[in-house]
């Protein structure tokens, strides 16, 4: 994989492919995590005297121009953070566009509007999709992609638009693929991963991996409830994926037959609706009120998961313990996220939501030894799967 080093940029318009998915509440920007983590690449190549033409997509707007998906937010703040004017154009690939990149000067940058505003960007016939991404390439003479978030998705802006132009890796992508690689190559063991979220569907694929890799798998979160479920008990009204029972079932017979430990929650907090005012216990794990719902791991669970973390020299955290945007069920995300630094292993916090969180609960970021800008991504990598967006920086 050739690196921004390996490129010559003076003069020439560099398109890059970040990852600035960033949340919003109201307009505002909630976590900047992932613009800072793109103002490296971008840096450079301004200190290079590139024309930097950045391009993202932010949220789901589905092949259409919705205003509350604009990246007009994001440009007001990559300015601030760039310390420098950040052009903004109010399309992708039309006339707004186009004449942003022209104005640009050597050493100075643009930010195209979201990506996702034409359905060709995420379309799945090749055709349309190429359209789309000629008309990207069109827009530059040289393509960085450092957008690592987004690298498991067989975009345009990811995937096409390399085939089109000369590329390279941009420094965040390097650096992602670099950690991805410890954790799949010479481990340093213990190696535990703690696993969370909502969905169990959506981490099967690599549950399946880690069996094969992982000494410890600890489970918490919305998806833990199906594997309670699957072992018998009463979760209530808590989340539920009844279809993945015999998955879940099979996993756990596997991991016992391959000595890999498995450690769910002996206790969660129970509450009576999805509300941080709602009436809400600790209860047992295997004892949850049929009329109750689980937004978190309870106390034991987090002292009991923060023990098996202790000795561990190599952790892996994707997705939160429960609700933590919710005072009341941050617990047990805090106590994970405290057990990963206590541990003093090799810890690599993967996905936004977790991400997120160990800013939003006030950690200190620099602390854990990666925190990753890719869920998705990231886990895909773990399950062993090709990434498109690394494949075609390959070549
Ligand atoms: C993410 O938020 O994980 C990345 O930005 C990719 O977004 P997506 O899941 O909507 O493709």
């Amino acid at each position: 994989m050739k690196t921004v080093d390996d490129l010559e940029v003076r003069g020439r318009k560099v398109l890059v492919r970040a990852d600035l998915n960033v949340p919003l509440k109201d307009g505002a920007i909630t976590d900047d995590g992932r613009i800072r983590a793109s103002l490296p690449t971008i840096r450079k190549l301004i200190d290079k005297g590139a024309r930097v033409v950045v391009v993202a997509h932010l949220g789901r707007p589905k092949g259409e121009p919705r205003p509350e998906f604009s990246l007009a937010p994001v440009a007001v703040r990559l300015g601030e953070l760039l310390g420098k004017d950040v052009a903004f154009a109010t399309d992708t690939v039309g006339e707004s566009a186009k004449a942003a990149v022209a104005a640009l000067k050597d050493g100075d940058v643009a930010l195209l509007e979201n990506l996702r505003f034409a359905a060709a960007e995420t379309s799945k016939d090749d055709a349309e999709r190429g359209a789309f991404a000629d008309e990207l390439a069109a827009l530059a003479d040289v393509y960085v992609g450092d957008g690592f978030g987004a690298v498991h998705r067989r975009h345009a802006s990811v995937y096409d638009v390399p085939k089109r132009l000369p590329h390279a890796a941009g420094g965040l992508i390097a650096t992602e693929v670099d950690v991805l690689r410890k954790l799949t190559q010479d481990v340093t063991r213990p190696y535990a991963v703690v696993l969370g979220g909502s969905k169990v569907s959506d981490k099967l694929g690599v549950i399946d991996n880690l069996l094969e890799t992982a000494d410890r798998i600890l489970i918490g979160g919305g998806m833990v409830f199906t594997f309670l479920k699957a072992q018998g008990h009463e979760v209530g009204k808590s989340l539920l994926e009844e279809d993945q029972i015999p998955t879940v079932l099979e996993y756990l017979e596997r991991a016992k037959a391959k000595g890999v430990e498995f450690v769910l929650p002996v206790d969660i907090v129970a509450a009576t609706a999805f509300s941080a005012d709602a009436e809400h216990d600790v209860v047992a794990a295997d004892a949850i009120p049929a009329d109750r719902l689980g937004l978190d791991i309870g106390p034991e669970s987090g002292r009991l998961f923060a023990s098996r973390l202790a000795d561990a020299k190599t952790v892996f955290w994707n997705g939160p313990m429960g609700v933590f945007e919710m005072e009341p069920y941050s617990h047990g995300t805090r106590a994970v996220a405290q057990g990963l630094l206590d541990s003093g292993a090799f810890t690599v916090v993967g996905g936004g939501d977790s991400a997120a969180a160990v800013r939003t609960l006030g950690f200190d970021e620099d602390a854990f030894s990666h925190i990753s800008t890719g869920g998705g991504a990231s886990l895909e990598y773990l399950e062993g799967k090709t990434l498109p967006g690394l494949e075609a920086l390959e070549d």
